[in-house]
């Protein structure tokens, strides 16, 4: 966390702060705003009604940095964290994060006996997992979250091998069903598929509890499934991502949800160009008149989709500007000739807010063939991650 991040001008006006203000020597850099965070969490919890939240920071935290984000979300009250990596889980807890942690790819190599020694919570979807961890428990009950497969055909038990998984299980008393999950394909866009998925996972309950197991979670719900199925208090645990990172799961809904990063650069050169002149590789865009060209310190090495070239846009002054030629590795052009006032020097929003205009990451998904989640994970290890 760089503390003096509360000396950078907000980015609503031309940067007059110094560049040894920012935290590296080139003025790119994305601010991850915590409190946004934490109010989001808010938002979630009065969705979720009395289901448990637990919060997925896979990815670095979806590209928000997963120590902060995670020490903010536990002190903001969510009752546990979802990881993909176990190494995700080991190092949050380096990081002293004492909530459960549920590792979601269920991929553990030879760590079971480390992954219980740091108080992780397996999913399992293969009866194999379920024996190494028995193994390893060394006499002691290992609470587990069995996942089965309702229509995403990823992970999961299938459906039909559920009866001869919970045969197998009955031969392992040490492994105890704590939790009982499946993942919804198409939440945010399909609900006729979700109503399919979530009466067959009602079946695979059924044949769980019907088997002897008391899975005291049981739950299907994304940030999509939490807003459009969950909010019925359908199960009692929902794994929410985008929502807390302030990403409507879709368009139209949670406009309470505040976005949590914001990717700043600046204008590090400015030429003007006459009629018919060419702008960046391969020449892909040509001015229609006499042109103001701003080139900006971000490129697609920091994670700027190259696809957002001819499409996208930044905020300059509070005022949208398009992204113009291609998107190189470290530079990015963009037309300001709308702009006379447009200086080297000032501030420019890539994503986010900026005075009352705004970049959504779905904007810039869209602008970028994509969608916001990839937005936030393609953001670069080099650009640094300003925690405020
Ligand atoms: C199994 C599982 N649950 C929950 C989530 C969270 O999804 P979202 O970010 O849409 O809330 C993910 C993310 O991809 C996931 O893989």
């Amino acid at each position: 966390m760089w503390s003096e991040a509360r000396n950078i001008p907000d980015g609503s006006t031309a940067s007059t702060g110094p560049a040894s203000r920012r935290p590296g020597s080139r003025p790119t850099f994305a601010e991850v705003d915590l409190s946004a965070i934490a109010h989001n969490v808010g938002c979630v919890r009065a969705v979720a009604g009395a289901a448990q939240v637990y919060a997925v920071v896979k990815a670095d935290a979806y590209g928000h940095g997963l120590t902060p984000v995670a020490s903010c979300l536990e002190a903001n009250g969510v009752n546990g964290i979802c990881v993909a990596l176990v190494e995700e889980g080991f190092a949050l807890r380096a990081a002293q994060i004492e909530i459960p942690i549920l590792v979601l790819n269920g991929v553990y190599g030879q760590d079971h006996a480390e992954v219980l020694r740091a108080g992780l919570t397996p999913i399992v979807y293969e009866l194999a997992q379920a024996e190494a961890f028995a193994r390893a428990a060394g006499g002691r009950t290992v609470g587990i979250h069995l996942k089965v497969d309702t229509g995403m055909a990823r992970l999961g038990v299938p459906l039909a091998e559920l009866p001869s998984v919970l045969e197998g299980l009955a031969l392992l008393p040490q492994v105890r069903i704590e939790g009982l999950m499946t993942h919804l394909a198409s939440a945010d866009s399909d609900p006729e598929m979700t109503r399919e998925q979530l009466e067959r996972f009602a079946g695979a309950e059924r044949l769980v509890r019907a088997a002897g197991h008391a899975p005291r979670f049981v739950h299907s719900a994304n940030s999509a499934g939490t807003y459009t199925v969950n909010s019925a208090g359908t199960h009692n645990l929902v794994r929410v991502g985008i929502a807390l990172y302030g990403v409507p799961p879709l368009p139209g809904i949670a406009p309470d949800l505040r976005p949590a990063m914001r990717v700043r650069s600046q204008i590090i050169a400015l030429r003007e160009l006459p009629a018919g002149a060419s702008v960046g590789y391969n020449a892909t865009f040509r001015t229609a008149r006499k042109s103001r060209i701003a080139t900006v310190a971000i490129g697609y090495g920091d994670g700027l989709l190259r696809a957002a070239g001819n499409r996208g846009s930044m905020l300059v002054r509070g005022v949208r500007c398009p992204i113009v030629g291609s998107v190189s590795m470290d530079l990015t052009s963009l037309d300001v000739t709308e702009m006379p006032a447009a200086s080297v020097g000032d501030d420019v929003v890539v994503l986010g807010r900026q005075g009352t205009a705004e970049i959504p990451a779905r904007e810039l998904g869209e602008a970028s063939g994509t969608i916001p989640y990839e937005v936030l994970t393609n953001l670069s290890a080099r650009v640094p991650r300003l925690h405020i």
